[in-house]
Order: C-alpha cells, then sequence, then structure tokens
C-alpha cells in the first residue's frame, strides 16, 4: 500500500506539466504582494505565521478537517436512524459553514506558504491546494442543496468532499513529515558551550556578513555561524536559515536585520528573531566577545535544550560536583562506582548472548538461557531507569535517547522470546537483540560513563551501592521474581 502511494505522489513531483501552472500562480502571488506594499507585506507575515512564531496553516486545516469530519459524523448517524431530531441536520449545516470559513483561512495561508515552494514539492503543493479547493468548492454546494431542502443529495456532495480532503491531507501531510517543509532548518547543535575563538576581527568588513564555523564533535560536523559587524560590535546567529535551510553569511544587511537570500527573511542582528517572513522561527543566538583582537563566540542554550554547560554543572549540590578529588580520599569508600557495577552487569549480559547463541537449538538448556537473559535485560533496564539515568541527566546528553532504546530492547525480548528456540528466527532475532544490546551498551561506555565522571567519585559510588542493593532485591525478591516470571510467560504467550 504504502509502495503504491510512494508510486502515485512520485507521479505528481515528477509531473512537469504542473510547472507552467505553479509558476503562473506563484508570479501572480508575488505581484499581487508587491503591488499592495507594506499593508500586504504584513498580512503575508500574518498568514505564515510570523507573529505566532509557528506556521499558522497547520493550524488553519484543523478548522475544516474538525468540523467536516463532526458534519460526516452526524449526517452518517441520522442516516442510521441513530439521530431523528431536527437539529442533527442543522448542526451538520452549521459544521459545513464553519468548515467552509476555515478552509478558506487554510486556502489563504497555505498559498502564502505554497510559493516559496520549488520543484517537487511546488508539484505536490499544487494539488494539494486544488483538491482542498475542490473540497471547499463540493462543500459550498452542498450547504446550497440543503439550503434548497435537498437533504440527500446535499450529504452525498459533502461525503465526497471529505474523501476530497482526506487525500489532501496525505499530501500536505507527505510535504511536511516526509519532504521536510515547514520544519525547523535552522543548526541548533549545542555548540559551542563555552567561548571559543572562530575569527579574526581583521577578518569583517563592516556590514557585510561572514561564515565563522566551529566543530560539534558529538554530531561530527561543521556548524556554520554568521558574523556581522556594525560599528563596534560583531552581531552572530545560525548561518543556516531556519525557514529551508538558506545560506545566511551569502546574504544582506537591511535595517539592522540579515535577510538570507532564498526568500528573503528577515532576522534581528540582535535576537536572532525573524522580523519578516516566510520564516517564523528565531536563529540559533551566541553571544559575543571581542577579545585581543580576536572574535569568540559562545553558544546561546535555548529554553528546553538539555545541553550540559559549565552553568549546568556549576548548579549540581556541590557535594555531587567532581572537584578532582584525589585517589587516596575515597581508597576508604567501600562500595564499586556506579558506572562500574553497569559495565559489569553489561559484560553479564554480553556472556549470556553468547551462551544462549553457543547453545544448540535442540537443547533445552537454551530455553532457560533466553529466560535468565529476558530477565537480566529487565533487571538492567530497572536499574538504570530508577537509578542511573536520573542522577546522571544533569551531566549527560544522552540520558533520553537510552530511555529510547531500552524501550527497543524491550519490544525486541517481547518478540524473541514467543519464537520456539530452535527455529531460524529465533537466531536471528537474538542476534538482532544482541547487535541492539551492544550498540546500546557500547555508546553508553564511551560517552555516558564519561560524562557521569562529572559527578563527585563519592555520589558515584553512593549510586554505585544503590544499584548493586537494588540488582540484589530485583533478583532475589520473590515479589519481583514471581512478576518478572509472569510477565515473560505472557509475553511468551501472546
Ligand atoms: S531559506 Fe527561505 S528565507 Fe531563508
Amino acid at each position: 500500500m504504502g509502495t503504491m502511494i510512494d508510486a502515485l505522489i512520485g507521479r505528481i513531483e515528477t509531473a512537469e506539466g504542473l510547472d507552467r501552472p505553479g509558476y503562473t500562480l506563484g508570479k501572480a502571488i508575488s505581484r499581487t504582494g508587491q503591488i499592495g506594499g507594506k499593508p500586504s507585506k504584513s498580512l503575508a507575515n500574518t498568514l505564515h505565521g510570523r507573529t505566532l512564531g509557528h506556521p499558522v496553516h497547520p493550524l488553519a486545516v484543523a478548522i475544516p478537517i474538525g468540523t467536516w469530519s463532526l458534519a460526516l459524523g452526524l449526517d452518517l448517524l441520522a442516516v442510521a436512524g441513530v439521530l431523528r431530531d431536527r437539529a442533527t441536520p442543522r448542526a451538520a449545516d452549521l459544521a459545513l459553514k464553519a468548515g467552509a470559513a476555515g478552509a478558506m483561512l487554510a486556502i489563504a495561508t497555505g498559498l502564502a506558504d505554497w510559493q516559496h515552494l520549488n520543484g517537487r514539492d511546488r508539484r505536490t503543493g499544487l494539488v494539494h491546494g486544488s483538491i482542498n479547493t475542490a473540497s471547499l468548492a463540493l462543500n459550498l454546494a452542498s450547504i446550497r442543496l440543503r439550503a434548497r431542502g435537498r437533504l440527500g443529495a446535499g450529504r452525498w456532495v459533502s461525503g465526497a468532499a471529505f474523501a476530497f480532503t482526506g487525500v489532501s491531507s496525505y499530501l500536505g501531510a507527505h510535504l511536511i513529515y516526509r519532504r521536510g517543509n515547514a520544519v525547523d532548518h535552522a543548526d541548533r547543535s549545542p555548540e559551542p558551550r563555552d567561548f571559543v575563538v572562530v575569527a579574526s576581527l581583521a577578518d569583517l568588513k563592516e556590514g557585510v556578513p561572514y561564515r565563522a564555523a566551529v566543530w560539534d564533535e558529538v554530531a561530527r560536523r561543521e556548524i556554520g555561524i554568521a558574523l556581522v559587524k556594525q560599528g563596534e560590535r560583531v552581531f552572530a546567529m545560525g548561518a543556516r536559515c531556519s525557514h529551508a535551510g538558506g545560506p545566511l553569511h551569502q546574504g544582506w544587511v537591511l535595517d539592522g536585520t540579515l535577510v538570507c537570500p532564498w526568500h528573503g527573511s528577515r532576522y534581528d542582528l540582535q535576537t536572532g528573531q525573524p522580523t519578516s517572513g516566510p520564516s517564523t522561527c528565531p536563529q540559533p543566538r551566541y553571544q559575543v566577545r571581542l577579545v585581543n583582537g580576536m572574535v569568540e563566540v559562545r553558544r546561546e542554550q535555548e529554553p528546553g535544550d538539555k545541553a550540559v554547560t559549565s552553568e549546568t554543572l556549576a548548579r549540581l549540590p556541590p557535594e555531587d560536583r567532581n572537584t578532582g578529588t584525589t585517589k587516596s580520599d575515597v581508597d576508604a569508600l567501600p562500595r564499586a562506582k556506579a558506572t562500574e557495577v553497569l559495565f559489569e552487569h553489561h559484560e553479564l549480559l554480553r556472556r549470556l548472548f553468547e551462551r544462549v547463541l553457543a547453545t544448540p537449538g535442540t537443547d533445552p538448556q537454551r530455553h532457560a538461557l533466553m529466560h535468565t537473559l529476558a530477565a537480566e535485560l529487565d533487571i538492567h533496564e530497572a536499574v538504570e531507569d530508577a537509578i542511573f539515568y536520573p542522577a546522571v541527566s544533569g551531566v549527560s546528553e544522552d540520558v533520553d535517547i537510552a530511555y529510547a532504546e531500552h524501550g527497543v530492547l524491550a519490544d525486541m525480548v517481547g518478540a524473541t522470546v514467543k519464537l520456539p528456540t530452535d527455529s531460524e528466527a529465533f537466531e536471528t532475532n537474538v542476534r538482532a537483540l544482541q547487535s541492539a544490546f551492544l550498540h546500546h551498551a557500547g555508546s553508553e561506555e564511551h560517552s555516558m560513563f564519561h560524562e557521569a565522571e562529572r559527578l563527585s567519585e563519592q555520589r558515584l559510588r553512593d549510586l554505585g551501592g544503590q544499584l548493586e542493593d537494588m540488582l540484589d532485591a530485583e533478583r532475589t525478591s520473590r515479589f519481583r521474581r514471581t512478576f518478572r516470571d509472569l510477565k515473560l510467560k505472557l509475553l511468551e504467550t501472546i
């Protein structure tokens, strides 16, 4: 089904015959905007959603989809005889009218965004908008038919319009989720977390954007930064435009803004906020300081970012912070560090995988070993989720992904324990599960465990003690074992 739909969309995307009407309509929209001057520019900004800080189109389409769905539901219930009162057709009629008003807003906002698309996306957008317009026309016809007392015909026509809306919604979703239109294209790397030199002041010309770059080691890619010198000050923002990824360093400066060369979005040099669309999304910002003729920048982290910086580390309770306590100070501490406890558990799990795979499929031992492996994976997830991840979330950015990987491992265990241990599918699944586990354990050991060293050794040993206690309790508690066995039995049978 998916392949068939992809092929159909592919035909739209390659239909060059759509280019002529597409560019004619696009030009008509931009010419109207030019003639309309400032008021039409403000209207375009509102339709894009600059004032809102998000595109308006996805919000606007919710109105017709919601109200027309309601009208369809009421019509179906009335036809089925569930709702027989007179209020039902009136409510359906009202819902159709509200939807028609919303559809007009959706078309206006859609056109404002669509005019900046090119190539295959412009073609898909044109078909998407045409189907929407057809759907609106059918709904208006249905409203008219209903007003003339032809309720049955009106219901058929709005039902057909609903099918049109479904197709067009699919195309709209394709444009956003598959093709990445109307999403943020800026590079939001947290680097550099501390001030680094990115240019010499002498390299910057007054009012001419300059591209500097820093390296993001985790993402293994270069992050472009657009620098602009104005008088005694230097401003910095992400060089990749949030609208569609245009090169802002190739743009120009106008009235205290940096203008994107691709679609003309303007970003305030001081705040990085778009002052004019089509962009609705601010650029990544950087603090700038000038030291001995050099330009140094530091990424200004955004609300919701989980970047670990010197400031976030400074917020840790003093006793949790790694202040470089010497080894002799902690030699007397009895418990292993959390990272050592977890590394040992990783090793145990690695050995268990090897044993399961080395045991012949016909050997009844294999089933028992798989049970032990599944139980230990479950315990591993429980102890990390309950103790380790919450403790290191302030010093490591890997925690969210690690939680997600636990979900993947649990799903794979569920799929594997159902299979007969002598089947080829079991062998394949265990190998896939082993790969998933090795990836998970490997990334923890190479990254998260190192970052955990930002905590004091005392704290890591306290955590290690808690982990050992919980590992013990998980294995020995009769209640926990019974619960886990029951869960495994359910997974095997369902
Ligand atoms: S890429 Fe469209 S305005 Fe920058």
